[in-house]
């Protein structure tokens, strides 16, 4: 049975350097005057209070980024390698600044802080770092067009950028939004998760002392339905771009389509199928699918949270995959044995095990786990379920937590069938030796991403995002930069 490692401990609390909001460079308190508590899920103990924008502050936010937009204002005026070197030196802050951040996010996350340090970080830095670059090579095209004409088009920025971000990887969700809006030269209202401001905060400090121009970016905690909300309302944000859930995602849409039809990029849910061949490594694939789920508390948009196994090893793999689920340590996001923290919040917590109860309730056979671990913070043992059907709300619905769904195939059209069949289509995987199954897999499920022998795998040069309901867009790489600009055609007659 996995094990709560040692007492979760509170001592980071020192670390808290920032808990207001960022506006026009300034770090000020809300117009209400309201806080609220952002909480450490290891123990549920307070970590902090923070200021809590709402519509009010979102105005005034949105009111500065407008100015810093202005065509005369120094950001709009600055050539586009000087904005290359800010990021860039937003880079180098962050990787000065990385053990700091890492505990900061592990206690105000829960996930282990030596992976935050050694996952997170490097990613958050990474991204930075690639956007930097693309500033100055941000071009239009000369077209060839019919007559005495001169033609060409202008990559400008979209304006006034609206942000909104979750909980489950709150630094590397800051960076994936503020690297390329900036690169673009677009200027930016973020509102950050309620559960997790802490690391975003300590970034705006990072960011001023960077050397951005006031107004570029402007940072609020706060809630959705309040702060995020206003946000997607606002007549004068000219673009929003989302991360969270799907059912929060058609209401941003809505807002935008009711107000001015600000453009808009959603990423949003997953139930990413996890194919797994008779003929793959077995140690391997078993290993891989672990990860394709358990990682990050199992709060991945993108998990493999649909595992289809050939029915040759369906046996040995479940057997398998359940010893590795019993190993699994769980435990004090400080220690460095620990593979799984908490859930996010009490809330997560309830949810997820909501999801095992209707497991359960459908007959589908639990394996491992199921319950709480000890009588503190939000710890959720790691748990399988075998013989797992399609229709069951285990293989619908986005759980978000540390709790494996397995299923048998047997034939490989049929299985293609069943992975496309919801509504999401994040991400996939397909473990096999087959060079040709690999590839019938990867052409024929309808997801933005997949992975052949290997499961989340990121770079900041390679693009992110959703088929069907799991988004509409794309981030990182170049595909995400397109969604930070507005092309301009100029016909000069000659
Ligand atoms: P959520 O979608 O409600 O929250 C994500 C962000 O949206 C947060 O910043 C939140 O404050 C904001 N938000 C909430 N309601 C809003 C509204 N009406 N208008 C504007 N912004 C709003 O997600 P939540 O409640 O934290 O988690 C619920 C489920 O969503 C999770 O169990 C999981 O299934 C999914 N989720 C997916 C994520 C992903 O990476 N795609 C991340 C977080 C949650
Ligand atoms: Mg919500």
């Amino acid at each position: 049975m996995a094990t709560v490692l040692t007492e979760p401990k509170t001592s980071a609390q020192a670390q808290v350097k920032q808990t207001k909001i960022l506006i026009n460079n300034e770090w000020v308190d809300s117009v209400s005057g309201r806080t609220f508590d952002t909480v450490n899920p290891a123990t549920g103990e307070v970590i902090a209070k923070v200021a809590e924008a709402d519509a009010a502050d979102v105005d005034l936010a949105v009111k500065a980024a407008r100015k810093a937009f202005h065509s005369k204002s120094p950001w709009r005026k600055m050539s586009a390698s000087e904005r290359g070197k800010l990021i860039s030196r937003l880079a180098d802050l962050i990787e000065k600044n990385a053990d700091e951040l890492a505990t900061l996010e592990a206690l105000d996350n829960g996930k282990p802080r030596h992976i935050a340090r050694t996952a997170d970080l490097p990613l958050v830095a990474a991204c930075y770092r690639y956007y930097a670059g693309w500033a100055d090579k941000i071009q239009g095209k000369t077209i060839p067009i019919a007559g005495d004409y001169f033609c060409y088009t202008r990559h400008e920025p979209v304006g006034v950028v609206g942000q909104i971000i979750p909980w489950n990887f709150p630094l590397l969700m800051q960076a994936w939004k503020l690297g390329p809006a900036l690169a673009c030269g677009n200027t930016v209202v973020l509102k950050v998760a309620e559960q997790t401001p802490l690391t975003a905060l300590r970034v705006g400090e990072l960011i001023v002392e960077a050397g951005f121009p006031e107004g570029v970016v402007n940072i609020l905690p706060g809630y959705g339905p309040t702060a995020g909300a206003a946000i997607a309302l606002h007549m004068d944000v000219d673009k929003i771009a989302f991360t969270g859930s799907t059912e929060v995602g058609h209401l941003i849409m809505q807002a935008a389509a009711e107000t001015n039809l600000k453009r808009v990029t959603l990423e949003l849910g997953g139930k990413s199928p996890n194919i797994v061949f008779a003929d793959s490594d077995l140690e391997e694939a078993v290993e891989g699918s672990h990860f394709a789920l358990f990682f990050n508390q199992g709060q991945c948009c993108c998990a493999g949270s649909r595992a289809f196994v050939e029915d040759k090893i369906y046996d040995e793999f479940v057997a398998r995959s359940t010893e590795r689920a019993k190993r699994r340590t769980v435990g004090d996001p400080f220690d460095t044995k620990t593979e799984q923290g908490p859930q996010v919040d009490n809330d997560q917590f309830n949810k997820v095990l909501s999801y095992v109860e209707a497991g359960k309730r459908e007959g589908a056979k639990l394996m491992c786990g199921g319950e709480r671990i000890g009588d503190k913070g939000y710890f959720v043992a790691p748990t399988v379920f075998a013989d797992v059907k399609d229709n069951m709300k285990i293989a619908q619905e986005e759980i978000f937590g540390p709790v494996m769904s397995i299923m048998k195939f047997s034939d490989m059209d049929e299985l293609v069938e069943r992975a496309n069949n919801t509504m999401y289509g994040l991400a996939a995987a397909v473990w096999t030796r087959d060079i040709g199954k690999a590839h019938y897999i990867a052409n024929n499920v309808r997801a933005g991403t997949v992975w052949i022998n290997c499961f989340d795998v990121f770079d900041a040069a390679a693009p992110f995002g959703g088929f069907k309901q799991s988004g509409i867009g794309r981030e990182l790489g170049e595909y995400g930069l397109q969604q930070y600009s507005e092309i301009k055609t100029v016909t000069v007659k000659l």
